[in-house]
């Protein structure tokens, strides 16, 4: 079953906005046959003209394998959700995020899709159990949460319910990176999923600070922009303090430990940095980079870093 739906048969894409028409651009670029339904007349008459100009800005950037034109070949423009569905192999619902609006639109997915299609929502914040325990293929029934665009963020979360299949959670898996994205699986419905929450981190500490008077919002921008976030394009926060502490991420938590959570206490949040947990942190990171390779991986993010800097030196300068 999972070979089957990993196939490059039709994608329907429900709801024609922001994210749909980028889903558009991401799985006709990557071969496969596109219908993208949307109610309102005028985002359908909208999309195809949507979809060429940003073809044409991928194109000009050099990020299409194909000519435009046989990509926009693959996408049609549908009125209805049965349109979209028919024969798909992945359902992708991109409607508003409104709890009845995904409860109705998942019920009549339920009916017209095939039994084989995978339906995934691009929810931001609804897990599939708030709009999908009730049906009977409940079982086919997924959140699969971009970055926007996808076509540029490639990361997508995949949030099966407890309800949800194995079999159509690896095949959802399977598909996407076969449509050229990088699918996580997060283990849990938590509200944010992994994304958000990470996002949603930085972002309240940040007001905090402006609350606090400590920096203005620019000030921050440019600590994220030309500090943490051009680091972060690299290589994620737990390889950061990795590759930051000879010794990797153990002496790291023994160093910067007692700080961040004296500052996680100031803003009521008691999540200690446990031996256990770093222990298990340690392991993973250790699984991944054996210490003995430490100082060969911090020279290749240097020198990534270094394409980086000399990218956007250009940039700036043309
Ligand atoms: N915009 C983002 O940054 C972002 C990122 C990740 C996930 N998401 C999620 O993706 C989903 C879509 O968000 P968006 O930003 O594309 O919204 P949007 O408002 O740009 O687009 C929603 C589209 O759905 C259409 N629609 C309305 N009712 C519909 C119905 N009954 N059936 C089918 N289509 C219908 C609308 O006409 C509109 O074109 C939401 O769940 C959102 O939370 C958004």
């Amino acid at each position: 079953m999972a070979a089957e739906r990993a196939s490059r048969g039709p994608v329907g894409i429900v709801g024609g906005g922001s994210i749909g028409v980028a889903f558009a651009i991401v799985f006709s670029r990557a071969g496969f046959v596109t219908r993208i339904q949307d109610p309102d007349p005028g985002r359908r008459a909208a999309i195809p003209d949507e979809i060429a100009r940003r073809l044409a800005d991928l194109a000009s950037f050099d990020l299409l394998d194909e000519p435009a034109a046989l990509i926009t070949s693959r996408v049609s423009v549908v009125e209805t959700i049965a349109e979209a569905a028919a024969d798909a192999v992945l359902v992708q619902e991109c409607a508003p995020e409104q709890l009845p609006l995904k409860r109705e639109l998942f019920s009549t997915l339920d009916s017209v899709a095939p039994k084989t299609a995978i339906i995934a929502s691009a929810s931001s914040a609804l897990p599939a159990s708030s709009f999908a325990a009730e049906l009977s293929g409940r079982a086919r029934c997924l959140v699969a949460h971009p970055g926007n665009p996808p076509y540029l963020i490639p990361v997508i979360e995949i949030v099966p319910a407890p309800f949800t299949a194995p079999d159509v959670a690896n095949a959802c898996v399977a598909l996407f990176t076969d449509a050229g994205l990088v699918p996580v699986r997060v283990n849990a419905e938590v509200e944010g999923f992994v994304f958000n929450r990470l996002q949603g981190a930085v972002l309240r500490e940040a007001y905090c600070l402006v609350r606090d008077g400590v920096a203005s919002v620019e000030d921050i921008d440019r600590v994220m922009r030309d500090g943490l976030g051009l680091r972060w394009s690299v290589i994620g926060p737990f390889e950061t303090s990795d590759l930051n502490t000879r010794g990797g991420i153990a002496a790291h938590a023994k160093k910067m430990g007692p700080a961040y959570v004296r500052m996680g206490a100031e803003r009521g949040q008691h999540d200690p940095w446990t031996e256990n947990l770093v222990a298990e942190v340690t392991r993973q990171r250790r699984e991944k980079l054996p210490l003995e390779n430490w100082e060969s991986r911090v020279a290749w993010r240097d020198r990534m870093l270094m394409r980086l800097v000399a990218e956007r030196r250009r940039a700036a300068s043309s």
